[in-house]
């Protein structure tokens, strides 16, 4: 089953193109890295997903619906159902562990005895249950990553979005979040759409991943390495 479509979508800032013409189809279950530079537009591609901006030209599909096209937003990123992962999105240090995890639950009117039976799988799942009352200041960088996935997780999205949610982390911590995150997919079945400016991330993580470069896709590639005939001017990102 499809569960993302982007049609020939274009995004203009201030006169100037950040996407051009991009394309994608993505099925229920992959997992999708965005690969490129800086300022290629991978977070661009997370925030039209989202429904934070709308495309200028083309269309965004999620789960069949339309849900933006030609300038217009026409579902609101409360409805998607969209689980994000953001470096710079914090946990909210005056809650415990546990009041950031049931903050989405309270807003989408979880009952008591369900949202406690949720934390407490999903704090076992990312092997945190001994935190379940600390506060994130008093938690690692890794610890906090792992409960700002689970808060993510834990309204059970159908599709998770992760921009260099573990680039800041030393490279020991990234490799075993990594491990977790390719273990929580295989157990809940999200379809992950994953944002990296890392190579090494990308084949470890994506079932497909899409190379950018201003703007526009360069090449899409599966992790096998297999790339498309063709692409062979493009193979030298790739094999980095
Ligand atoms: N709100 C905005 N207003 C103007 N220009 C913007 C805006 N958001 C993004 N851009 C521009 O669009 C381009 C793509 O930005 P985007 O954030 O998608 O890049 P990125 O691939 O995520 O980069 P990075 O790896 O550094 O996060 C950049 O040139 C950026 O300056
Ligand atoms: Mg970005």
């Amino acid at each position: 089953m499809t569960v993302i479509e982007f049609n020939s979508v274009s995004k203009t800032y201030q006169g100037k193109v950040v996407l051009e013409d991009f394309t994608l189809v993505v099925e229920a279950g992959e997992r999708v890295v965005i690969l490129g530079p800086s300022g290629c537009g991978k977070t661009t591609v997370l925030r039209l997903l989202a429904g934070f901006i709308a495309p200028d030209s083309g269309s965004v599909s999620i789960a069949g619906q339309l849900v933006a096209a030609e300038g217009k937003i026409i579902q609101p990123p409360e409805r998607r159902n969209l689980g994000m992962v953001f470096q710079d999105m914090a946990l909210w240090p005056h809650l415990t562990v546990e009041g950031n995890l049931e903050f989405g639950l309270k807003a989408q009117h979880v009952v008591k005895s369900e949202r406690q039976r949720r934390i407490t799988g999903m704090l076992a799942l990312v092997q945190m249950d001994a935190y379940r009352r600390a506060r994130p200041p008093e938690l690692s960088g890794g610890q906090q990553q792992r409960i700002a996935l689970a808060r993510a997780l834990i309204l059970q999205p159908r599709v998770l979005l992760m921009d260099e949610a573990l680039s800041s982390l030393d490279e020991e911590l990234n490799q075993h979040l990594r491990k977790e995150l390719l273990l929580l997919h295989g157990q809940l079945g999200f379809t992950l759409i994953y944002v990296t400016h890392d190579h090494v991330e990308a084949h470890d993580i994506g079932t497909q991943i899409v190379c950018m470069r201003k703007g526009r896709i360069e090449r899409i590639g599966t992790a096998s390495g297999v790339m498309p005939r063709g692409a062979d001017t493009l193979g030298a990102d790739a094999a980095k």
